[in-house]
């Protein structure tokens, strides 16, 4: 081969000189998730507890709050309603007071069903308030405290119906509302990037929760499963465990982005 020119030899891939180290690393980091109480609120909190993380389990309701962390240490109950800005601001404070706030992820939400044609506006205060002030309350109470020690990571939960203006359970308004968390996202990302924070959304499909299980009858179940080439609907670990590595330092270069988590539902 004397005389041959070779290509440049390719450098090696670094996961074969020095394997990718996928601990999450999230050991005694502290987390605010809201809605906690229940459904995927609730199972973020406890995947982001078993990684070691300090939870502070939010819920505008006291018993779902406390039963969300009944017989775990790392855990903590706080009674906050996202629609309120003193509330949240009030919550913040009790977590500040022990220490500093590494994640948070807004889970709190409410469903509207049916058309517009009948839903009222006090139906679009009640949806908009919880799904998009909510998050922006939340949102804007993390942001000083973050930026100051130039570190944080903020997850949303939106929902597949951000891509398509509702439609497979939640109305028009409540697609609405979860299009407004991802450019939420999109426009914090760009930011507070320079401030060390990542801002991420998670976009669920149906999900078996309080949220949905009244209005999943076995006509509109067969009708959701049609559409998802997995299969099966969303559970709430299938959203907790991409929580859990938007949270990690192995997700420090992903922010911006909106991932659905949905069986292939978007691609049907
Ligand atoms: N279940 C689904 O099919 C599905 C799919 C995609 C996205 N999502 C989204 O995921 C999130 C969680 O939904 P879920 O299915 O776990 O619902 P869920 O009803 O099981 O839990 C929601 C929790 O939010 C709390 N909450 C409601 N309003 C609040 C407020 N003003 N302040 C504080 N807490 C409040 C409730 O008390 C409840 O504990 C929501 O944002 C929802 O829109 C759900």
């Amino acid at each position: 081969m004397v005389g041959v020119p070779q290509p440049p030899r390719r450098r090696a891939a670094s996961s074969a000189s020095r394997p990718l180290d996928m601990q999450f690393g999230l050991e005694g980091r502290v987390a605010l998730v809201t809605g906690a109480g229940s459904g995927i609120g609730r199972a973020v909190a406890h995947a982001l507890a078993a990684e070691g993380v300090i939870v502070h389990c939010a819920d505008r309701s006291p018993e779902a709050g406390a039963a969300a962390v009944a017989g775990n240490r790392t855990m903590q109950a706080l009674t906050m309603d996202v629609t309120d800005p003193a509330s949240v601001d009030a919550g913040m404070q009790t977590i500040l007071a022990k220490g500093a706030l590494d994640i948070l992820v807004t889970s709190a939400g409410i469903l509207k069903t049916g058309p517009i044609s009948a839903s009222t506006p006090e139906d679009w205060d009640a949806v908009e308030q919880v799904n998009l002030r909510g998050v922006l309350h939340c949102a804007r109470a993390v942001i000083g405290p973050m930026s100051a020690r130039k570190s944080g990571r903020i997850i949303n939960i939106a929902s597949v119906s951000a891509f398509r203006g509702g439609g497979a359970l939640g109305n028009v308004l409540y697609g609405v509302t979860k299009a407004g968390v991802a450019a939420l996202t999109m426009g914090l990302a760009r930011e507070l990037g320079p401030a060390g924070i990542t801002v991420n959304a998670i976009a669920p499909a149906v999900t078996a929760t309080a949220m949905t299980v009244a209005q999943l009858d076995p006509a509109m179940q067969a009708a959701i499963l049609r559409r998802i080439p997995i299969g099966r609907l969303a559970e709430p670990d299938d959203t907790a465990a991409l929580a859990v590595f938007l949270a990690s330092d192995r997700a420090a270069f992903i922010t911006g982005t909106i991932i659905p988590v949905d069986g292939g539902f978007l691609t049907s």
